[in-house]
């Protein structure tokens, strides 16, 4: 890579799940990485090396941010629905207040591009699926009010100041990309729990509800490789910059997105698999039997959560190459079994 297509990124959030995977991609592409974690949920050794590392908060990111920097990917934020139900103050303050200092450092320091981690939890419970960007934002509990609330900031930013931003709306995350996967804790994500019950950390795995009108009785979810996603916070990157260098594949140049615009795209593989299918596949990957305990549905949970990826395809270019569910969870799998033996 030349000098010219070098570009220098800030990553907050980039000691996370997500956030560690992307940085890892952008290293590999021959960017500069910085990371901006304050390992309140993250965790040191995920920070890929070869990135430089500030261990810091978003809330003071005016204390790193100079016009050096290209571009800003922000995963920053607190994640757990349950815990934002309880205590939703932390989420305002952390992912809105955080969000408010961040931009207002990157206006002063003239950095223009931006690609955030939105969510499908801004959607609520829409009545259609599969899910498209043009459907009514209701969320059910204030992580994804917090993260609506930040995609709304955002669009005026890019309005009055001239942002160039892209905001990906995730649905299931999951899989692993060599040394970095999934270390929540609490866990609350689907396939890292089964994997556990595999490992034999945990005896059984919930089931909530069996009678929704899918299939098989159980939730569907849309599960996306955390790989697939890297590859389009690449491609929004290229899309956003001043000159669009966008495409992972030397395809024709994309329509790129210009100051003063917000894109917003869903990510996921419009593929939905039902938990049932989950715990069955993992079953064949890892060959523990995995029990089950029958439990009453989750209020909230609606029957089928699948994205349209429409948007992303056509604006970003982007294709998931590892949308079977298999691969995911061997994926998963791997990273499990290497953190086991650490
Ligand atoms: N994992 C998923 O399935 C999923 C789905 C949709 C959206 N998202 C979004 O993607 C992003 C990353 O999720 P993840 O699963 O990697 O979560 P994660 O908890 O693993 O990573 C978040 C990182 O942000 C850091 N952080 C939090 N607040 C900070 C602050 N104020 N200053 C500096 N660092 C701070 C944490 O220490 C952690 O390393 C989040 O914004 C989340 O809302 C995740």
């Amino acid at each position: 890579m030349s000098n010219a297509q070098q570009k220098k990124y800030l990553v907050t959030g980039g000691a996370g799940y997500v956030g560690s995977v992307v940085a890892a991609h952008l290293l590999e592409a021959g960017h500069r990485v910085t990371v901006l974690d304050d390992l309140s949920t993250g965790h040191r050794a995920g920070v890929p090396e070869g990135a430089e590392f500030v261990e810091g908060r978003i809330q003071d990111a005016a204390k790193w941010l100079d016009p050096s920097y290209d571009g800003v990917l922000h995963f920053a934020a607190f994640s757990q629905v349950g815990e934002s139900v309880v205590n939703p103050e932390k989420y305002w303050v952390n992912n809105v207040g955080g969000t408010t200092e961040l931009l207002a450092a990157m206006r002063d320091a003239g950095v223009r591009t931006l690609v955030f981690s939105s969510t499908a939890a801004t959607y609520g419970e829409p009545d259609q699926v599969p899910i498209t960007e043009d459907l009514p934002t209701a969320p059910t509990n204030p992580y994804g009010a917090s993260k609506l609330a930040v995609d709304h900031m955002i669009s005026g930013e890019c309005a009055a100041h001239g942002l160039a931003a892209v905001s990906l709306r995730y649905f299931n995350v999951a899989g692993a990309y060599g040394a970095y996967g999934e270390r929540h804790d609490p866990e609350s994500h689907l396939i890292p729990l089964v994997l556990q019950v595999a490992q034999g950390k945990r005896e059984a795995i919930s089931v909530f509800g069996d009678d929704y009108a899918t299939p098989d009785g159980t939730c569907v979810r849309d599960y996306i490789h955390v790989a697939d996603l890297a590859d389009a916070h690449l491609l929004a990157l290229g899309a956003a910059l001043p000159s669009p260098t966008t495409t992972l594949d030397g395809g024709a140049a994309r329509r790129g997105v210009n100051p003063g615009e917000h894109l917003i795209c869903n990510l996921g593989n419009g593929n939905g698999f039902s938990v049932r299918e989950v715990i069955e596949t993992v079953r064949q990957v890892t060959g523990h039997p995995i029990p089950e305990i029958a439990a009453p549905r989750r209020g909230g949970d609606p029957a089928v959560l699948v994205a349209s990826a429409e948007r992303a395809k056509e604006r970003l270019g982007w294709r998931p190459t590892r949308a079977d569910l298999a691969g995911i969870v061997a994926d998963a799998w791997e990273f499990a079994q290497r953190r086991e033996s650490q």
